[in-house]
């Protein structure tokens, strides 16, 4: 295909017909998009604007990490006057004093216990760390044969061979090969007949997590380095943990010696009112992964907390050696750790996790008004999320969800997130109960509009 490099960009004779073909966008039909797209330009609050100014409301913060609004100010400050005062220092052998006051901050918030913070670039690269972590510390105690993870069905930990070969969504691992080995999966806890149109956590399927019993058994603990799991499942269209089911995978890893690794990707820093999961749940995981909200999306960055117990058993070597030869060159980088530092203050200083909690309810409410509606199958909220599983259309599986997808934007201007036949909403915190009218007025006038 010619292209003529000297003429900018959009005045050249030998012009693609379609300047949106060079770039492959992920988890995204390209050919589809690129002929109907969908492209936001700016943002502030609750908002989105498209490029003609036309104003969406972001019913996903994003892809669940906008969590503190758009383009809040503070954040801006502290990443514009970070860029002009230290724009990069390596963590590798050195550091910069505000990735310190960062780890301090996060173990602090973080379940007594999590004594230590380690940082790097996305939900994928914590949940590749975490399970690195875990090797590690196995065989840094002798116990080397602990090789084998479990995840579960449905889980979602990002997209790095760690991460799909533990996640249970079909599509992200079949075209990979042979991934890790030494998997095993969890059932997933999603059984509609018992747990339809719940609000929280579902009452039935505390069971479930006996499965893993089965599968020490079936392994013997000593070969086992790990179980990951989140706490509530996100990308899969939203499963709320059962009540007592993360309690009694505690229970089980606890008599093993298996970690137990919370990914709270999505759920930590506030999307379920508290600072983390484990708080609300009250069970506090070996290994916490986390991104997404921790600079509400603003620069790129992620990481794990681990236990004291963790950190220290690799505190054991010489002092000129490494202790875990892991990390990355923007691990704790500058401006994120600026945007990091500047998003818990706001999530601090304006409440937003007390807000998530005064809104959960509002939430729930405004969701169940759909219950009958007759494309609807299933609802379920928890903190501030929602998701409705669709009817599927005679069409096939996924096509009404993408459908809906792309109708709500087109003419509701609401930014919704599709997974199959379920849509899944997850606003900004910072939302008022008007916010919730609008978000359920045009849900509901989208879904009306397929009748
Ligand atoms: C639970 C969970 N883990 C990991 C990830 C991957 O994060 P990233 O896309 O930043 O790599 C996600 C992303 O949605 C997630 O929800």
């Amino acid at each position: 295909m010619a292209h003529d490099h000297s003429a900018p960009s959009g005045t050249s004779a030998t012009d693609l017909p379609n300047d949106l073909e060079a770039f492959w966008m992920p988890f995204t039909p390209n050919r589809a998009f690129k002929k109907d797209p969908r492209i936001v330009a700016r943002a502030k609050d609750m908002y989105y604007f498209k490029t003609d100014g036309t104003q969406v409301l972001d019913g996903t913060a994003g892809l669940w990490c906008s969590n503190a609004g758009h383009c809040r100010a503070p954040i801006v400050k502290a990443i514009q006057q970070q860029a002009a005062e230290l724009d990069f220092a390596p963590t590798f052998q050195f550091a910069h004093p505000k990735v310190f006051e960062l780890a301090n901050r996060l173990t602090q918030m973080a379940p007594e216990g999590l004594d230590y913070a380690f940082f790097c670039n996305s939900g994928s690269e914590a949940v590749d760390s975490a399970m690195k972590m875990a090797l590690a510390y196995h065989r840094q105690r002798g116990e080397g044969s602990r090789t084998r993870f479990i995840g579960r069905e449905r889980g979602y930990h990002g997209v790095g061979f760690g991460g799909i070969s533990v996640g249970g969504i079909a599509p992200n691992r079949k075209f990979y090969g042979s991934l890790l080995p030494g998997v095993d999966h969890l059932p997933h806890t999603y059984n509609r007949q018992e747990q339809a149109f719940s609000s929280g956590e579902p009452e039935w399927g505390a069971h479930l997590a006996d499965e893993l019993q089965r599968i020490v058994d079936l392994h013997d603990a000593s070969n086992i380095a790990g179980v990951i799991v989140e706490p509530m499942a996100g990308s899969t269209g939203v499963l709320a943990p059962p009540k007592g089911y993360l309690k009694r995978l505690r229970e089980i890893c606890d008599r093993h010696g298996i970690l137990l690794i919370f990914d709270e990707v999505i759920t930590a820093f506030g999307r379920l009112g508290f600072a983390t999961a484990a708080e609300r749940f009250d069970v506090t995981p070996d290994i916490m992964t986390f991104a997404k909200g921790i600079t509400s999306g603003t620069v790129p960055m992620g990481g794990t907390l681990v236990s004291r117990e963790i950190y220290e058993t690799f505190q054991t070597g010489p002092d000129h050696v490494i202790d875990l030869f892991h990390g990355y060159t923007y691990s704790g980088h500058p401006l994120a750790t600026a945007a990091a530092l500047a998003t818990l203050d706001l999530y601090r200083d304006e409440g937003m996790y007390q807000n998530a909690q005064a809104m959960e309810p509002k939430i729930a409410a405004a969701a169940m008004k759909l219950k009958d509606h007759p494309l609807i199958e299933d609802i379920r909220t928890i903190g501030v999320v929602a998701a409705f599983d669709l009817k599927p259309s005679a069409a096939g599986p996924g096509v009404f969800g993408y459908d809906f997808m792309v109708h709500a934007f087109h003419k509701e201007n609401d930014m919704v997130r599709v997974t199959g036949d379920t849509i899944a909403l997850s606003p900004p915190l910072m939302l008022e109960s008007t916010h919730i009218e609008e978000l359920f007025d045009k849900v509901t006038n989208t879904l009306n509009s397929f009748l």
